[in-house]
Order: structure tokens, then C-alpha cells, then sequence
């Protein structure tokens, strides 16, 4: 499908974005492995988390899903069972990376698969980590899906992780609810947190002691009601719209703010962004508020360290608002881009390019001169969510309309994305 995006005047609207994606994903798995049901609101029915729901379905697990309401009954922390055929996990990274954990320490055989970008993102990242648990994962790709995992006896570890990745610490910490005696990850600069919580909350012991999280195995888990907040990677993308368009006002209602994800809040507000909180709270251990997001005059900002992974996937988006900045922008350690959905450094380069925006790309990153006007033009979503919708956004102060081809992957995150955007004109 093909979408054209024309520019907007202003906006004055109040919305409320899908749930949060990394939520989902481990609402289904978590409450897979807990006893009793499981009852989710707020779940995000994109595709992504759907492909974890069919994954756990052919484990044996019963899950019904009612639009945003979802029930997930748990069979405990050895209930899963052998699936009948391979395990399509779609476009999702966090399903592939986190089963993989799970599935390790299972008295079974399973087989994985995605799409063609699935087939690009390394796995040995996870293969590592858990291979020195005691698992048994072959891939027959060289590093890449497809996986053979022959379930087997585990042992607790230690690993200090090359990367910033929540993905790689939650596979381990899923591994070690099986593994015998404790496991400890080690990370450098904090990752999302989402697992750590929601095992907690489900009985888990797991403490973070300074980067250092260390998981103590348990005889099981239990099931609990959970609210899913809203996704602030989504937020992202009308936030920086309110930013960047004249005139403008939005506010955002039950956006997720948790720590470790607020890293594009942090950054647009250095750069002089009016952005304001209200109504914080809490919602199954995960911190909830408002967002009220003004027009604002954005000044450069260099971004590096400790924020890049607490706001890796809002960098396409935060692209958006540099190139409307005053100053030069640069975007240092943050080669993680090139093995997302897309390689992100490239795409954003190319289809911005497209537009008139002239980007230089670095090893670990971009620099990107502020105060570029971009013209409408026809632009490509590389079959990549967030750079479709992050190209969306550029389009509304562009001149002149701008026609996204392979529009439709934005229902791996965000399905009414189009539809929101489009009642900011009413
Ligand atoms: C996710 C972790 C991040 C993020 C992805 C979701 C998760 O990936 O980019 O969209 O739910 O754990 P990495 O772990 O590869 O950084």
C-alpha cells in the first residue's frame, strides 16, 4: 500500500497512542510460563505481538484475544509443549530473542523462523550467552534465523553483555528461570527493564545491583491482571509532530515512562523542547503520565553514551526534529542502528535524502545540519516501521505532499498510525 502524507497547518488534539510493544510481547510469554490466567489490557494487537501470541498458541498455551483485551492461561513454568511445526515469529526481533531463552531450557524440540529481515539480525548475540548456559541452538544460517533449539538441562552463568540490549539480557534471564543456581548480567549501560519488572510481579527474584542483575531461579510464577501503557516509541512520533508544526498543541494520555525508555524525552527537552508530565503513575510496577507536547524553536544537540539505548528506536524520529533544529546535530555509538528492523543509519540517510535532507553518516552514527527545508517526494519504508512513520512526521512541514510506498508495515507497531494522524487535521 501507498500512502501520501500532505503538510498540515497546525495541530490541537488530545490522543492516546497503542500499547507499549515490549510490554505486550512479554505479557503473552510471561504469563505463558506463570500458573493461572493471565489478563492483559491495553495489549498491542500489531503484528509483532500477534506473532508471539501464534507462537505460544502452538506451545500449547490457550489465549484468547478480544481486541485490546487479552487472556493468557498459564500452564506454569513447565507446562509449554512441543510445537507441531516451526515457530513463525514474522518481523519480531523481541520474539525470536526472547523464546530462544525460554526454549532452551524446554524438554523439547523447536524450530524458528521470520521474514526476510528477521533472517538478517544476528542471533549469536543470544546463541553466545545462552550456548554457555548449557543450551543447544544451531543455526543453519550462519549466525542467523533459522534456529534448531534442542531443549536441555541449564546452568546458571555470568555475562557481561558486548551490547546494550534488552532483548540478549531478557533471553538469559528467561534461561535462568530453568537453570540451575544463579545468573548474573552484567551491563554497561542500562537497557529496558521491562523484564525485570514484570517477572517480579510474577513472582520472580531478580535484583539489580549497580548493572549487575542477577536472577536466583523459582519453583514458579503466577499470573496477574496487567494494564499495558501506552507506547512512548510510538508517542514519539506525535510528539515530535506537535514540536515541529506551527502553532501546535498535543497532549498524549497513559504514556509508559519508565526510565530506560525516556531517553527521546530527555534529549528533545535539551534541545529547549516544550514538553511537560502531568498525571504520573503507576500501572503494574511501570511508571504512566501524561505528555503535553508545544510547538518549540529545537537548538543541537550531540547525543551520545548511556542515552542512545534508552531511546534507540526513537533515533529515525529525532532525526526529524535535528533537521529542523538551529546547529548541527551529531549522533555518536549508535552503530545498534544498522541491525534493527533496517539497517537505520542508511535508511534514514537515503529517504530523507529523497526529501532534500543532506546527512552525513558515520561509523557509529550521523551528523545532521540543522534548518534543512524538506520538499515532498516519493520515499520508500525499506518494509521498516519506525521509518515510515518517522518519514510520515517529516512530511507534514514539508513542501509539497510526500507518497510513502510499503506503507502498511506500520501495523507491526502501531496499526491506526495513519488514521491518528490523520484526525490531528479535524
Ligand atoms: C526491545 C529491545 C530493543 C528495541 C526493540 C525492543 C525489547 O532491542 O530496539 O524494539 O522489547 O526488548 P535490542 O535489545 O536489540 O536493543
Amino acid at each position: 500500500m501507498d500512502i501520501t502524507i500532505k503538510p498540515i497547518d497546525k495541530i490541537n488534539a488530545k490522543i492516546t497512542v497503542p500499547g507499549d510493544k515490549s510490554i505486550s510481547h512479554r505479557a503473552v510469554m510471561f504469563g505463558s510460563i506463570a500458573c493461572g490466567d493471565t489478563e492483559i489490557s491495553g495489549f498491542l494487537t500489531g503484528d509483532d505481538c500477534m506473532s508471539t501470541i501464534s507462537c505460544f498458541k502452538k506451545l500449547g498455551i490457550d489465549i484468547e484475544v478480544n481486541g485490546e483485551n487479552v487472556v493468557v492461561h498459564g500452564k506454569g513454568l513447565h507446562g509449554l509443549s512441543e510445537p507441531d511445526g516451526l515457530l513463525d515469529v514474522g518481523n519480531s526481533g523481541t520474539t525470536i530473542r526472547l523464546i530462544s531463552g525460554l526454549l532452551a531450557g524446554q524438554k523439547f524440540v523447536s524450530r524458528l523462523n521470520g521474514d526476510a529481515s528477521i533472517q538478517k539480525r544476528p542471533m549469536n548475540r543470544v546463541i553466545k550467552p545462552l550456548s554457555q548456559m548449557g543450551a543447544n541452538i544451531k543455526s543453519t544460517n550462519n549466525g542467523y534465523a533459522p534456529l534448531e533449539i534442542t531443549g536441555t538441562e541449564l546452568k546458571g552463568t555470568e555475562y557481561h553483555m558486548p551490547v546494550a540490549s534488552a532483548q540478549v539480557k531478557s533471553a538469559i534471564l528467561l534461561a535462568s528461570l530453568y537453570a540451575e543456581g544463579e545468573t548474573t548480567v552484567i551491563e554497561d549501560m542500562p537497557s529496558r527493564d521491562h523484564t525485570e519488572i514484570m517477572l517480579n510481579y510474577f513472582g520472580a527474584d531478580i535484583k539489580n545491583t549497580g548493572g549487575r542483575i542477577t536472577s536466583r531461579p523459582v519453583k514458579e510464577l503466577y499470573g496477574k491482571p496487567l494494564t499495558v501503557p501506552g507506547d512512548i516509541s510510538s508517542a514519539a512520533f506525535f510528539i515530535a509532530a506537535g514540536l515541529l508544526t506551527p502553532d501546535s498543541e498535543i497532549t498524549i494520555t497513559n504514556v509508559g515512562i519508565n526510565k530506560t525508555r525516556t531517553g527521546i524525552i530527555d534529549a528533545l527537552l535539551e534541545m529547549g523542547a516544550d514538553i511537560s508530565i502531568i498525571n504520573e503513575r503507576s500501572a503494574g510496577g511501570e511508571p504512566v503520565g501524561d505528555l503535553i507536547v508545544r510547538t518549540s524553536e529545537l537548538k543541537a544537540i550531540t547525543l551520545s553514551g548511556d542515552i542512545i539505548p534508552r531511546m534507540i528506536d526513537e533515533i529515525p524520529v529525532f532525526v526529524a526534529a535535528a533537521l529542523a533544529a538551529e546547529g548541527t546535530t551529531v549522533i555518536k555509538d549508535a552503530q545498534e542502528l544498522k541491525v534493527k528492523e533496517s539497517n537505520r543509519i542508511a535508511t534514514v540517510i537515503e529517504e530523507f535524502g529523497k526529501m532534500g535532507a543532506k546527512i552525513t553518516e558515520t561509523d557509529d552514527g550521523m551528523i545532521i545540519n540543522g534548518k534543512q527545508e524538506l520538499k515532498g517526494n516519493t520515499v520508500y519504508s525499506h518494509l521498516d516501521h519506525r521509518i515510515a512513520m518517522s518519514l510520515a512526521v517529516a512530511a507534514l512541514n514539508a513542501k509539497g505532499d510526500t507518497v510513502i510506498t510499503d506503507a502498511d508495515c506500520v501495523g507491526i507497531s502501531f496499526p491506526n498510525f495513519y488514521e491518528l494522524l490523520d484526525s490531528l487535521r479535524k
